[in-house]
């Protein structure tokens, strides 16, 4: 017996269900990771740099105010100047506090504080500066200036450049990181589906296999069971035939034998009014009722009247029988130009009807029944109706017959078609349909009206 496919199939759908929700927490995961990169690092950078910008700004116009301040005369003291880098230092130390805050992750704190601590160092040796030229000393207060405030916005310019270009490199490292991951993602996808194409096919093939190896086992099994059934039937047939000729050859001539016996018993000198004479009387009378009896059995078992004059007369015999043992008034018709069909498919035909009239009687409470034979030059088509309560419908019979089987297992031997109409109340008809053929190899007599008919068999 071969295993069930289903366990493998499961396995196979389990798999490809697993390796999917991989797939999709792992791409999942990459997305996060992406998402994380652009706010982290590229959103964070930009909005950095932007206020990295605005100081660079400051510093340049600190820068361009400084040179201005420097290149006034000397009788114009640089004190004056003070109050135009007042508004320049609050929008300075605003932008850097902001920048503080929002500074990326990937700068060092070292850098930071170096920012820090170059803004304040500007910012204290202006104060000096300022401070000195209030108190008048001129001189001093523009040395200063040129000694050290210059080099100090030198150097936090160059600070925030160094920054700037800090946010530049790490903006083109995210960059290339994210190239990375689309790229990856982007094999990934193929792989996948790669990998899904090819285990849908293994898992379509392998349904293929086997439900092909099933169709092959329920063709095989299928066949034999046509050849057992075959052997089946034919054995019953010949037992049917063998004990019906010993009833009629064996037991048929011993009471025959018997009956004369008596018949010339009663002959020999035994007074007419003497009881013996009665006794064997009455027993040569059992004798031969037995006799009808045996004769009406063997030709119930197996009707001689197939083999000797086809099927049409054999229905014809046996509707008349059938209506006196069964009550059931039964009709036949015949349709067409019969012809005589006598072995195996007469022998199928007459138990197909046979078994649809028992049917009839047992099952379908109706007082009557028809039996239709309709010759046509190649088919015949024999029709049993009964008029009663039908067939239970969508009902599982309480026990299983097999006449309903037998007849199917016979119309497949014939080749033919049977089929089984029903409706409740409205009686049941079996129709069978089998194919004919002209055998020449083997001419027969349709013996009724003594003409020579052609001879038909079935195509099986
Ligand atoms: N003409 C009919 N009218 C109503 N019911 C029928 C008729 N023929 C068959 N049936 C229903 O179909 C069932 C199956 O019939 P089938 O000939 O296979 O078995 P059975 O007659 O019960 O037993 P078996 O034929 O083996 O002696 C019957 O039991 C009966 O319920
Ligand atoms: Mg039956």
């Amino acid at each position: 017996m071969t295993k069930s496919p289903t366990v493998r199939l499961l396995l196979g759908l389990l798999i490809t269900l697993i390796a999917i929700a991989a797939f999709s927490s792992y791409s999942l995961y990459q997305l996060n990771g992406l998402r994380r990169l652009q706010t982290d690092t590229i959103d964070a950078n930009r909005h950095d740099s932007l206020l990295l910008i605005r100081i660079q700004n400051d510093v340049s116009t600190i820068g361009l105010r400084l040179r201005d301040m420097m290149q006034a005369p000397a009788s114009r003291s640089i004190a004056r100047f003070q109050a135009g880098f007042t508004g320049l230092e609050e929008d300075l130390m605003q932008a850097l506090a902001l920048e503080t805050a929002l500074h990326p992750s990937t700068r060092s704190a070292e850098e930071q504080a170096k920012l820090l601590s170059s803004v304040r160092r500007f910012w204290s040796t202006a104060d000096l500066v300022f401070e000195t030229a209030s108190r008048g000393q001129e001189r001093e207060a523009r040395a200063i200036a040129t000694a050290e405030l210059f080099p100090r916005r030198s150097d936090l310019a160059a600070n925030v450049s160094h920054l700037l270009e800090a946010n530049n490199l790490s903006e083109a490292g995210a960059d290339t990181k994210i190239a990375r991951i689309y790229e990856g993602a982007q094999q990934d996808i193929y792989a996948f589906l790669t990998a899904t194409i090819l285990a849908i096919l293994g898992t379509s093939l392998y349904l293929i296999y086997s439900n092909r190896k099933m169709f092959d086992q329920i063709e095989s099994l299928s066949s034999q069971r046509r050849v057992l059934a075959a052997k089946l039937i034919s054995v019953q047939e010949e037992v049917l035939r063998s004990v019906s000729r010993e009833l009629h050859d064996e037991f048929g001539q011993i009471l025959t034998a018997v009956g004369a016996m008596l018949a010339r018993a009663e002959k020999k000198g035994i007074p007419a009014d003497s009881p013996l004479r009665t006794e064997l009387s009455e027993v040569r009378e059992i004798t031969h009722a037995t006799l009808e009896k045996i004769r009406s059995l063997s030709q119930m078992l197996h009707p001689a009247v197939i083999d000797d004059y086809g099927l049409a007369r054999a229905l014809e015999w046996y509707t008349e029988v059938f209506e006196r043992q069964s009550g059931l008034r039964t009709r036949l018709t015949i349709h067409g130009d019969p012809v005589r069909i006598t072995g195996q498919t007469a022998i199928h035909c007459f138990r197909i009807a046979q078994e649809a009239l028992t049917n009839a009687a047992k099952h379908s409470g109706s007082d009557h029944a028809a039996v239709e034979l309709l010759f046509s030059t190649d088919s015949l088509h024999i029709n049993i109706q009964d008029f009663g309560r039908g067939m239970a419908q969508g009902k599982k019979p309480d026990r299983r017959g097999l006449g309903l089987i037998a007849m199917r297992e016979r119309a497949e031997l014939l080749n033919g078609t049977l089929e089984l109409t029903s409706a409740p109340n409205a009686g049941t008809t079996v129709s069978l349909y089998i194919p004919l053929r002209r055998d020449e190899a083997a001419p027969e007599r349709m013996l009724a009206g003594g003409e020579e008919q052609e001879v038909l068999s079935a195509r099986s």
